[in-house]
């Protein structure tokens, strides 16, 4: 693509290697002014890598960066706002404790005459931009007490205020509700309209067909092309993508449930600031099927796995697994019982980033006899066995098993939460936004795991915030709104209208 001002951003041949690995071999990304460029690829592809150099965070080993058609040097941050570029991370960075408006200015402080921060000046500013763009925000709220969705639009806002032009939105939408989406795509539709650019990760086909005016494609590092969104179709783009046909509906048998594994009963919970979250909840969950939660966010699913998982106190009610006790026990009881809980949250609780793929692969059963005896690793056996998963599971990159698991990208990540769980051979797994920040590729492979999973006899409870998820995977579909199951469902026998009433408070007449 030849150089020239019609496009904001391109960046020519970049390659960016870490140590003996190329995470990019002359990729090429050409960006038109005012248009959502999307772009694609597996789990470890390099899309956060590319974006990251961009941005300055990290310096290619090769490769050319223009802006509006002219040269531009970025080698930290502060030079890639200078060039009018912002960027809202896969995991947000903002201070809980502080305000909208001291979040938005933070780092870029209005100074009155003798140098002290004009607190008042700054907050007539920030008003002034929320008023512009129209979003809901409110400028004194602290960031603990407000939405994800609303923290994602100071994150943006606190870009425009450093005068971004071109927004980097890295998987935006992993973290929203399917409302919330809808209001980004709205935003990025209006920031278009006053004259911005957009470059925005997403693994989410349909939200690239409704978002994007084009699509550059990323394989394993090596640049593919670029794709005119409007004349493409999802399943276009995965084949692209993957290089390969994906599957994108789920396929399966008729489950065959056995005998009750986990069984609740009038199950309430509290929160930290003693809120019912959960109440008075049943639920069964039988040996070979797949019990799916819809909901929306917030919906007590949370407090209910953190109740399960005896991650949290329960107020009142039993959790039997198995016909044994595991009420008010411990974590340690819960996975003696058999139960292994896929989190929804992987850096809180899934994974210790600073440990080896390999280490990380056996953290709660390092007291098995299997590895060692108790206090010692035998770290060749261990080693082996993290070579097993890592093939099976398919994580990125082959021969990753003594990488620390913090130089991992998030797909993969997840993907060795799964790993590890799953060859745990439970008789529960608690599966909880499995495929959030999933490619299409590994979403298949992760539905086809639980499937089989199913096949094998272990009780399955999926808890997702898709609704196509738990549509398409579930055999048993149980709806969750303020902490109470309010219908139960066989697979098929509901649409995605009366589902979506009953999560949002309703009833079906
Ligand atoms: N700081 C780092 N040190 C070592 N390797 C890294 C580092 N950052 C990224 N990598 C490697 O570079 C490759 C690309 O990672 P990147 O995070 O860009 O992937 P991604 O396309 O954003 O994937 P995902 O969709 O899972 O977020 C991965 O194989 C990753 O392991
Ligand atoms: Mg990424």
């Amino acid at each position: 693509m030849e150089v020239s001002s019609d496009y904001a951003v391109q960046m020519h041949g970049i390659v960016k290697r870490f140590g003996a690995y190329t995470a990019l071999d002359h990729v090429d990304l050409d960006v038109r002014k005012q248009t959502v460029h999307a772009i694609l690829g597996e789990n470890g592809a390099g899309k956060t890598t590319l974006m990251n150099i961009l941005y300055g965070l990290y310096q290619a080993d090769e490769g050319d960066i223009f802006m509006g058609g002219e040269k531009a040097t970025i080698t930290n941050p502060t030079e890639a706002i200078k060039h009018g570029i912002g960027m809202v991370h896969q995991h947000f960075m903002l201070v809980e404790n502080f305000t909208v408006t001291e979040n938005i200015i933070l780092g870029d402080e209005v100074c009155g005459a003798v140098g002290v921060l004009d607190m008042r000046k700054a907050r007539e500013e920030v008003m002034a931009l929320v008023d512009e763009y129209g979003f809901d925000v409110d400028p004194d709220a602290k960031i603990e007490d407000i939405t994800v969705g609303m923290q994602q639009r100071v994150e943006i806002l606190k870009a425009l205020y450093r005068g971004a032009e071109v927004l980097i939105l890295d998987e935006p939408t992993a973290v929203l509700t399917p409302q919330e989406i809808e209001k980004l795509i709205e935003i990025m539709h209006d920031l278009i309209a006053k004259g911005k650019t957009i470059i925005i990760i997403t693994h989410k086909l349909k939200e690239i067909m409704q978002s994007a005016d084009e699509c550059s494609i990323i394989r394993r590092g090596v640049y593919m092309g670029v794709v005119d969104v409007k004349n493409s179709s999802e399943t276009e783009l995965a084949s692209k993508m993957v290089g390969r046909n994906v599957n994108l509906t789920v396929e399966k048998t008729p489950a065959h449930p056995g005998d009750v594994m986990l069984e609740i009963r009038g199950l309430t919970v509290k929160d930290e600031r003693g809120i019912e979250q959960v109440r008075e909840l049943n639920l069964d969950v039988r040996a070979g099927e797949i019990v799916g939660i819809a909901g929306i966010d917030g919906n007590g699913q949370q407090e209910l796995v953190d109740a399960i998982t005896n991650l949290a106190h329960s107020e009142s009610g039993t959790i039997k697994m198995k016909g044994i006790e595991l009420t008010n026990k411990t974590p340690r009881n819960t996975f003696e019982a058999g139960v292994a809980t896929i989190p929804s949250d992987r850096h809180r609780w899934g994974l210790v980033l600073p440990f080896a793929v390999s280490e990380n692969t056996v953290l709660e059963r390092h007291v098995d006899t299997e590895f060692g005896s108790g206090i010692t690793l035998d770290y060749a056996k261990l080693r082996e066995y993290t070579r097993e998963l890592i093939k099976r599971f398919d994580i990125r990159p082959d021969g990753c098993e003594d990488e620390r698991m913090s130089g991992l990208s998030g797909g993969n990540q997840q993907k060795a939460i799964i790993a590890r769980m799953v060859s745990s051979e439970p008789d529960l797994l608690i599966a909880f936004q499995p495929t959030r920040g999933l490619d299409v590729g590994a979403i298949e492979f992760v539905h086809k795991t639980l499937i089989a999973e199913r096949d094998r006899g272990t009780a399955i409870l999926l808890i997702s915030f898709e609704l196509d998820e738990v549509m398409d995977v579930s055999d048993t579909i149980a709806v969750i709104y303020h902490g109470k199951i309010v219908g139960t469902f066989p697979q098929g026998t509901v649409d995605e209208n009366q589902l979506g009433l009953l999560m949002a408070g309703g009833e079906l007449k």
